[in-house]
């Protein structure tokens, strides 16, 4: 039977500035191309998780304007569930991405609606959060209501997974009922003050995370692949060899296709962290974030 994935999180439109090298202070330069797509951290997880086959529910807020309308037509297209996807009096978000011809990005935001949402918002989705198997949320949406809608998920037997991007620090309440986190190295050094640089110290910041209150960590390392940290068991899972043009929502993709594949008493860690290291080796090789996102099919045909 497929997963229950719920995602409370945001929705972006990604304008991607394509450039050969970021522009010093006081400097004009040209762009080489623009591109727009859908994007934000929880469209991208939730987009992940329903195209790996997971049975997906968003929580999340967009302005009345055109860029909620394609949000709106992109997550409807991957078979995501709307119910809990609100208006506000706020634009939706955007990002601006500026993508390097190296492959590396830098990103602006602009939260907009995705501000907006409250714990008036959390209770509205009791059934969304309370029926899932996996809630997942991430730091673009405002912290308070994710705490609440963790505590009310873990009354409810719900895995509770937060993906600490972008970098911040986060309130004890959330990370108490968090049951996976899921930083890259710079979020788990920023969360937990160790440098993550080796196996060591993986296997150190993973402790420190559990001590902060988290039941299982995961920390993925680009290119390198990812770590896991599960009660005391621990392991390595590489990526995959590609060659990748536009990293943005490489973690997106892993989280998305890991909660589509993991079973609920993690049994098969490994299997769903390989799943979700061929996902996100597919949309490294394709630019934007929601157009990169592989299927299940896609991502099986590599495996
Ligand atoms: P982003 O912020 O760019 O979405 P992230 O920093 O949250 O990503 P990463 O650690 O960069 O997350 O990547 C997540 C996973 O994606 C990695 O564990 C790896 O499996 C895969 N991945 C990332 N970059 C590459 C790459 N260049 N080649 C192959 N796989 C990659
Ligand atoms: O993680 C990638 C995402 O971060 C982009 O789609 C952009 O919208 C930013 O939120």
């Amino acid at each position: 039977m497929a997963n229950k994935v719920t995602v409370l999180g945001s929705l972006n439109v990604d304008t991607i500035l394509r450039i050969s090298r970021l522009p010093k202070p006081g400097e004009t330069m040209p762009m080489s191309d623009q591109d727009k797509a859908g994007g934000g951290k929880g469209a991208n997880q939730a987009i992940a998780a329903a195209r790996c086959g997971a049975e997906t529910s968003f929580i999340g807020k967009i302005g009345a304007d055109e860029n909620g309308k394609m949000m709106c037509r992109l997550l409807q297209e991957s078979g995501v569930d709307l119910t809990q996807v609100t208006q506000s009096d706020k634009g939706t978000g955007q990002a601006f991405i500026l993508l390097q011809d190296s492959g590396e990005n830098s990103i602006l935001i602009y939260g907009g609606a995705n501000q907006t949402i409250t714990a008036d918002d959390i209770l509205k989705a009791k059934a969304e959060i309370t029926e899932a198997d996996f809630l997942v949320t991430q730091c673009e949406t405002p912290l308070m209501p994710a705490a609440k809608a963790f505590s009310l998920a873990k009354e409810h037997g719900v895995i509770t997974i937060l993906n600490p991007a972008p970098a911040k620090q986060l309130p004890q309440e959330l990370l108490e009922q968090t049951d996976i986190i899921t930083p890259n190295e710079t979020e788990a050094e920023l969360l937990t003050g160790v440098k993550v640089d080796n196996r060591s110290s993986q296997h150190e910041a993973a402790v420190k995370l559990q001590a902060l209150g988290v039941k299982n960590v995961i920390i993925t390392l680009g290119s390198a692949g990812s770590f896991y940290r599960f009660g005391s068991k621990e392991g390595f899972v590489p990526a995959f060899k590609v060659h990748a043009i536009d990293t943005t929502a490489a973690g997106d993709t892993f989280l998305g296709a890991l909660s589509s594949k993991l079973k609920r008493d993690f049994s098969n860690i490994e299997e769903a962290l390989v799943f979700a290291s061929g996902a996100s080796s597919i949309a490294v090789q394709k630019l934007g974030a929601i157009p990169s996102i592989p299927t299940k099919d896609m991502v099986e045909a590599i495996l």
